[in-house]
């Protein structure tokens, strides 16, 4: 049962849009989901994409089934999972408070979206909803390269405090993998949405230089 009364600084959105590397959201997602409430939004295109590039098939999939074969969890924690049409379900509202809201990653077409205020979608009312009510609002834009309307729309959230975090890998942590790249970057992401993980060894904690 969602409380829909109080607010709740332990609740986060998460949406899922068709851009290369869905996996790397729901990387995010099986951090956030321990120890949080957590609803989940992810596009048509999200699906095949992560069908193409993962082998992962959950489109029509429960919060149970979610956990069990995208993120091979079964801690605590709770999953809400909503279809990117339903504008009704409570993310859809500023009254239902979140402490945060992520996409990721996000497609060129949703991040124009979000920039023009074009909520067709309950991805994009999230975030439309975030920005007009002050909440934290971090997007992982992938594209490569960039045109100048990437540049200008991912320019003009940035100026709205919208965190703009492309999933940019570094590899002075000496990646092997793409897991391995993908628990770099999901850091990455959760450290800008200053939510806590273990998911790689900070710069100078092991003295490497
Ligand atoms: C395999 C595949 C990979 C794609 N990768 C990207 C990408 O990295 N970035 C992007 O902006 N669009 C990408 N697209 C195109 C988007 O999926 C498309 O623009 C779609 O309308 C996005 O819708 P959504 O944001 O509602 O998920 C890709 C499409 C496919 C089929």
């Amino acid at each position: 049962m969602i409380d829909i009364m109080t607010r709740n600084m332990n609740r986060y959105v998460i949406c899922i849009t068709g851009a290369s590397g869905a996996g790397l959201g729901f990387r995010v997602l099986k951090e956030m989901i321990k120890g949080h409430e957590v609803h989940l939004v992810v596009s048509t295109q999200a699906f095949d994409i992560l069908r193409h590039e993962s082998g992962i098939e959950i489109s029509g999939a429960t919060p149970e089934e979610v956990c069990q074969k995208a993120l091979g969890y079964t801690g605590p924690g709770e999953l809400h999972c909503w279809d990117n049409r339903d504008l009704s379900a409570p993310i859809a509202s500023g009254s239902f408070e979140v402490a945060g809201t992520l996409v990721v990653p996000c497609s060129m077409k949703s991040l124009a979206g979000i920039a023009a205020g074009y909520a067709d979608n309950l991805t994009g009312r999230a975030a439309d909803v975030a920005i007009k009510e002050g909440r934290p609002l971090l997007l992982a834009p992938r594209e490569m390269p960039f045109s100048a309307i990437h540049l200008e729309n991912m320019l003009k959230l940035a100026r709205l405090g919208v965190v703009i975090a492309p999933p940019v890998p570094a590899l002075y942590h000496q990646p092997k993998s793409i897991d391995e790249l993908y628990d770099f970057l999901a850091g990455k992401v959760l450290d800008a949405m200053g939510i806590k993980h273990d998911l790689f060894t900070r710069w100078g904690a092991t003295g490497t230089f």
